[in-house]
């Protein structure tokens, strides 16, 4: 399943984030990925250690942090640093799949992706192509969104970015750690959790069904969540 979290980032924010980016140091992407994925990489990056990529990174950690439906859908445990890219010029990401352990040594942080997601920094009408593709159990699915919104897909799945053949496409992207690993888990509570958010403005304080679904939420959430 993809879910599409809206307005990490509100207009302001994005315009922010694109004068930071404007003037950002951009390297070329390719040494970072695995050998593998390295022939099918054709994209700018911003280092890790790069200080607009750190400051930048922090504030969208920390409104992620607060966001309702990214908390409910993801439950993240740990947070990739977020990376900043940018596709132009034919650049493109081939179909691959995203490393399932990864290690930040300098932090001591080793995150099992479970998650990845994209948020996009540009607007879909400054560039042609750049859709990412996701391969799920019925096709591909082709996801180019609104600038500051995300999208989350499981990492398990292959995916690529097709080839940018007009205008600049930046985004940051980045991984997590659920406390619930298994896919399907994962996507049953969040269903839940919105059912059970949809309902409660409209039921009494104090519903007895209400407490029952948020009863059943918590027991599943405990059963399932990784020791
Ligand atoms: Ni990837």
């Amino acid at each position: 399943m993809l879910i599409v979290v809206e307005n990490v980032l509100d207009a302001q924010e994005v315009r922010n984030f694109r004068e930071r980016l404007n003037s950002a140091r951009w390297i070329d992407g390719a040494p970072t990925a695995g050998t593998r994925s390295v022939a099918v990489k054709q994209n700018l990056q911003l280092d890790r250690n790069d200080a607009d990529a750190t400051e930048l990174g922090n504030i969208i950690l920390r409104k992620l942090g607060h966001h309702p439906l990214f908390i409910s859908a993801s439950l993240a445990e740990k947070i990739w640093p977020p990376v900043f890219n940018c596709y132009q010029n034919g650049g493109h990401y081939g179909t691959h799949s995203d490393a399932a352990l990864m290690r930040l040594p300098e932090a001591g942080m080793t995150i099992r992706s479970d998650l990845s997601a994209t948020l996009f920094l540009s607007e879909p009408d400054d560039y042609d192509g750049g859709e990412l593709l996701v391969e799920e159990q019925f096709g591909a699915q082709a996801v180019k969104l609104a600038a500051g919104d995300m999208v989350l897909y499981p990492s398990s799945s292959l995916h690529q970015v097709a080839p940018v053949t007009r205008g600049q496409r930046i985004c940051a992207i980045t991984w997590m750690q659920s406390a619930v690993a298994d896919t399907a888990a994962r996507e049953l509570l969040f269903d839940l959790d919105q059912s059970i958010q949809a309902l409660t403005p409209q039921r009494p304080k104090d519903d007895p069904d209400i407490n029952r679904l948020i009863h059943v939420y918590h027991n599943l959430l405990r059963r399932w969540a990784a020791p």
